[in-house]
């Protein structure tokens, strides 16, 4: 009989996949807390929660039994027209710990939905109220997603540069790397006082997929105010930091200024099922409240609101709102500051970048390209050690799902060590 792996390399197209290249994939039969476990039964610790979703380890037997139950009384129905306590519960859950105040909670599938789902909103909020604005500002080296608004808003790169012909005109802020976050600020200033920017996307505190670049607090406040002085709508996209990657439960949180959209998907259903939010204030639901049916939101998936995916939500936001989940956090984050401290002195380390419950080291490599060779070296051997790291470029970062012990964060602390040694001996 073949194997799973070698069924799956005659039928399946893998996402971000080169596929001569790379036809090879793991094939996983189950999850256990911070692992997955393959079908020749090697256990791999999930040091970056499956693409950043998982939050309290697979296969959560509370999640595991909420969603069951769910299945049993109902799994899904459309969601115009109906409504289910599930997505009710959820989104009055949601409203009291969102940042903003936000007041409304839309429904979709995924991140770059969610995403999407804004940039209407944003963009339809100036039609409705009689003063259209046109244009929409991101950060430099963003990233939103893969649909074509989401790649739109997102910095021009690799992951599009194929399409880059078809994407709407976007305006991009430099990047506020550590010494020239002024210099952000004034262009953002620059564009914004031009009047017409419908709205400012951002990642808040960390750009991902750029490599987990991060920056202060103090910069995404002065971004945030600068959009509230001339009227354009911040949409915080917290796909990634939410649900409390970067120490609160809302990277958000850390500023007085309330965004006026905020993006979820990945941790919301603790990284069991598929679906993304996009919260609102009432300043923007109210513009779509009218007598006039041309002025509602032409915007629905067929899945919106899934009741299974509800239920996953509310059982990881049990979860995620236990103090025992703080604690979690807290610990990681120590662990990380201790190896940060260690990797700041490393010869092959150009960089350490941390935030809350991430960390991420810049590997001196000579190229900080996606492409660069050394990070598919890296990726190997880590899977050697039974760990799965997928470094952007010469960028190895640590997101892991809370539950991880700190004894297993040691250990994938010394397999980056050991790598960056077996590196040195051999330049
Ligand atoms: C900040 C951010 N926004 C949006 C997305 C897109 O989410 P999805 O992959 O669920 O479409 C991602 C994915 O990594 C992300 O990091």
């Amino acid at each position: 009989m073949a194997s799973i792996s070698e069924r799956d390399s005659r039928v399946i197209w893998h996402p971000y996949t080169p596929m001569k290249i790379w036809p090879e994939a793991i094939a996983i039969t189950r999850g256990e807390g911070a692992y997955l476990i393959d079908e020749n039964g090697n256990r791999y610790l999930d040091a970056v929660s499956s693409w950043w979703v998982n939050l309290h380890g697979h296969s959560h037997p509370h999640i595991a039994e909420r969603v069951s139950e769910q299945l049993h009384s109902m799994e899904h129905c459309m969601f115009a027209g109906f409504t289910h306590e599930p997505a009710v519960a959820l989104a009055e859950r949601l409203l009291e710990i969102l940042p903003g105040p936000m007041n409304r909670i839309f429904y979709s599938d995924n991140g770059s939905t969610a995403v999407e789902v804004a940039i209407k909103m944003a963009l339809q909020y100036f039609i409705n109220t009689g003063n259209p604005r046109k244009r929409i500002v991101a950060l430099e080296n963003a990233y939103h997603g893969d649909t074509f608004g989401a790649m739109a808003v997102s910095g021009r790169s690799v992951f599009n540069a194929t399409f880059s012909d078809y994407l709407f005109d976007v305006s991009f802020v430099p990047f506020p790397y550590p010494g020239k976050e002024a210099e952000s600020v004034e262009a953002l200033r620059t564009l914004l006082s031009a009047g017409d920017v419908a709205a400012f996307i951002v990642e808040p505190l960390i750009q991902g997929s750029a490599g987990m670049y991060m920056y202060s607090a103090d910069v995404l406040e002065q971004f945030f105010a600068l959009c509230k002085q001339y009227g354009t709508l911040i949409i915080d996209d917290e796909v990634m930091t939410g649900f409390g990657r970067t120490g609160p439960l809302f990277a958000a949180d850390r500023l007085s200024t309330g965004p006026d959209m905020v993006c979820l998907s990945k941790g919301l259903t603790g990284g069991t099922m598929p679906m993304g939010i996009t919260a609102a204030t009432s300043k923007i639901f109210d513009a779509f409240w009218d007598d006039d049916r041309s002025r509602m939101l032409y915007h629905g998936h067929s899945f919106t609101a899934n009741a299974t995916s509800c239920a996953a939500s509310l059982a990881s936001l049990d979860l995620l709102l236990a103090d025992s989940c703080t604690e979690a956090r807290a610990m990681i984050e120590a662990a990380h500051t201790g190896f940060a401290a260690a990797m700041r002195k490393h010869p092959l380390v150009a960089d350490v970048r941390h935030t809350g419950t991430i960390i991420a080291l810049e590997i001196n490599a000579g190229t900080t390209s996606y492409h660069s060779s050394i990070r598919d070296r890296m990726y190997r051997y880590f899977l050697s050690r039974n760990v799965i790291l997928r470094p952007l470029g010469n960028i190895v970062y640590v997101l892991p799902p809370y539950c991880i012990t700190k004894e297993e964060l040691q250990y994938i602390y010394s397999c980056i060590t050991d790598f960056l040694s077996a590196e040195a001996g051999t330049q």
